[in-house]
């Protein structure tokens, strides 16, 4: 089940992440910390795309090239996955980009869908779901089993700090679906909450 879940161990994906889970780092530093932690792991969660070889014509002569096969589809769960979007669609400005809104009910821990907006014909894209924690898994497998009916085939799910149950649960519904994180870490509390963890992602972002 684990080999599916690719840790990145990266010395900047570490160093990044420790100050996004310091309690001392203030919204403005979050925000900026989570967009380029972002964008350095999306090398390594882009590293299997399909590429085609094409013809390329340089100043000298022909020679070939790769392109991406598949047009790039990019979905961060609102709130805390607006904080990653950016830094992917640094290096991936060509990406289209939807959105789903989720929201966790504090005492139950499901979550439930209050936005939805995707792009069209999702079955030929490469799509790159976005947030930040994975706790208990029900926000993913909500977001994959909408993207799933929609058509959307290839998948990979990109998580900062994921719990082993969140993990589990995904794998549980998704035994192929390719996960990256920053960390693996210990367990949820009994609220829910991942511990060590970095506290509440979206708060954290938007300073509520
Ligand atoms: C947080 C987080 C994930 C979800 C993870 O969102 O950003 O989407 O919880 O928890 P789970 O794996 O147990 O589902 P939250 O619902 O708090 O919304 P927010 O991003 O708007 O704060
Ligand atoms: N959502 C968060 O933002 N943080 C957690 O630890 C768990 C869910």
């Amino acid at each position: 089940m684990i080999k599916k879940v690719t840790v990145i161990t990266h010395p900047l994906v570490q160093h990044n992440l420790t100050r996004l889970r310091d309690e001392r780092t203030q919204p403005q530093e979050f925000r900026r910390l989570l967009g380029e932690i972002a964008a350095l792991m999306t090398y390594e969660a882009t590293r299997s795309f399909a590429v085609k070889k094409i013809a390329v014509r340089t100043p000298m002569e022909k020679t070939t090239g790769s392109q991406l096969e598949r047009e790039v589809v990019l979905v961060p769960v609102l709130r805390a996955g607006l904080g990653m979007h950016d830094g992917i669609l640094e290096l991936i400005p060509h990406a289209r980009v939807g959105f789903l809104g989720l929201k966790r009910e504090e005492s139950t821990l499901r979550a439930h869908f209050y936005h939805k907006s995707l792009p069209k014909k999702l079955e030929r894209c490469e799509v790159i779901l976005i947030d930040p924690m994975l706790a208990t898994g029900g926000s993913a497998v909500a977001a994959l089993d909408f993207l799933s009916e929609q058509g959307a085939k290839n998948i990979r799910l990109v998580s900062l700090v994921a719990a082993p149950e969140g993990i589990r649960r995904v794998c549980k519904s998704y035994p192929r679906l390719p996960i990256f994180t920053a960390a693996i870490d210990r367990q949820l509390n009994s609220v829910g909450y991942i511990l060590p963890g970095l506290g509440d992602a979206g708060d954290r972002l938007f300073g509520t």
